[in-house]
């Protein structure tokens, strides 16, 4: 009865919002149905709730009537997926009042904990323009799951790959901005930092190989004119560009497993250290909360903290999985290349029995003698790219 009473909003303070510290974190764990079985006192603070009020109480009892529904049916569909969440929620004060939190969200052995900062980054006004729209929606009928699907779309429709690379992106810059950050324990972060350089090296370097590949694609076109000009030799350098055309298509589709941007491997290493770096940026917290809570003679209870470290080792194990695909990926591609140049001598021996009439041949065998070396050189530079993204993902 007495809750009841203190939760029930005041309408005048509906409008009003609660500032707090940028160095707060409000942490909290739930059961695997989101009632509340920790929080911090800092939660306690800023939500305006007592221990008691919150003791068994579903995690919702700071919801915002102003929070669309298809955010915490994306929230829950990850959760329960396994998959850490990261987003802005708009939460309700028990006075009524409101505050906006960056909450990070992660499953543990038996239920859900989450730390929450303040918002400050800039991505904050345009996700909360997004909510806005969404609730429109939302209140003209939108079901939670389509407006769930609507918020992935518009943030791909703002540029951002996907939800995994909008969290990021959000985690990084509200991470990044936090004033306490240097009181953190960042070696595991600056590890996952170096990985993600190394691997958006290895997508440089294959992007290379897609680039000219794609360039000399073209070259059997080119080889074929030539074979129409010269009769008789014209009929060997035909096949010549048809075997040349379709091993480099071959090439073309081992390229794309690589680095498809829905499925390639590549990009799953992306994600995979993403989610890691995900982890790694919620322990770091909740290490820093832990010791705030100390502070004030409370803890997060055992076992719980440790869950984001976790998290963290299974994405690197998942990166190490995928990475050690690649090695036999790029010695496929180059038996493709020594192929492709058995093709090229091929032209080079055609071209010989034509003498020293210059008929293209010989600019056409160049330019293929130069994808095929710096092909050779990227697929190189790649497999120890890889190797290194290995080896250092095993020690974090
Ligand atoms: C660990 C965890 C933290 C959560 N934090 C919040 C929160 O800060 N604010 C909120 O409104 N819902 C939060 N939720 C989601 C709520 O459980 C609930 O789904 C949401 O308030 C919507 O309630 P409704 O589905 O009854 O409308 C959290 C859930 C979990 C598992």
């Amino acid at each position: 009865m007495q809750l009841t009473a203190k939760i029930s909003p005041h309408l005048s303070l509906v409008n009003e919002e609660i500032e707090y510290p940028a160095e707060h974190i409000l942490t909290s764990a739930t059961d695997l149905r989101g009632i509340i079985r920790y929080t911090s006192p800092v939660f306690r603070d800023v939500a305006q709730f007592t221990a008691d009020d919150l003791a068994g109480a579903a995690h919702k009892i700071v919801r915002h009537p102003d929070m669309p529904r298809g955010v915490f049916y994306l929230i829950w569909d990850r959760l329960k997926a396994g998959l850490p969440i990261c987003t802005y929620i708009k939460n309700r004060a028990a006075d009524g009042r409101y505050y906006w939190v960056f909450a990070m969200m992660t499953q543990m052995r038996d239920g859900y904990l989450s730390v929450q900062i303040k918002p400050t980054a800039d991505l904050f006004a345009a996700t909360r323009e997004i909510y806005n729209d969404l609730l429109f929606e939302e209140t003209g009928g939108l079901p939670p799951e389509s407006s769930a699907r609507r918020l992935c779309a518009s943030l791909k429709e703002r540029g951002f790959r996907n939800f995994d690379t909008y969290m990021n992106t959000a985690l990084d810059a509200e991470f990044g901005r936090r004033p306490d950050s240097s009181g953190i324990d960042t070696a595991t972060l600056d590890s996952i930092n170096d990985l993600s350089g190394l691997i958006e090296r290895a997508e440089t370097l294959v992007e290379n190989i897609s680039k000219v590949f794609g360039q000399v694609r073209g070259e059997p076109v080119n080889l074929r004119i030539l074979a129409g000009r010269l009769e008789e030799a014209g009929d060997v350098i035909g096949t010549i560009s048809k075997n040349y055309e379709t091993m480099a298509a071959d090439m073309c589709h081992l390229v794309e497993r690589l680095n498809d941007s829905e499925a390639g491997v590549l990009i799953r290493m992306r994600d995979a250290i993403d989610r890691g770096r995900c982890a790694a940026q919620i322990a770091a917290l909740v290490q820093r909360s832990m010791s705030q809570a100390n502070e004030a003679g409370h803890a997060i209870p055992p076992g719980q903290a440790t869950m984001p470290n976790d998290a963290c080792r299974t994405a690197m194990t998942e990166v190490i999985a995928l990475g050690q695909t690649v090695p036999d990926t790029c010695r496929q591609l180059r038996r493709r290349i020594n192929g492709l140049d058995l093709v090229k001598l091929l032209c080079r021996v055609e071209s010989g029995r034509m003498g020293d009439v210059d008929n293209g041949m010989n600019g056409i065998i160049t330019r293929l003698e130069e994808a095929h070396q710096s092909t050779d050189r990227h697929l190189s530079e790649l497999i120890a790219t890889v190797s290194q993204i290995n080896s250092r993902s095993k020690v974090l």
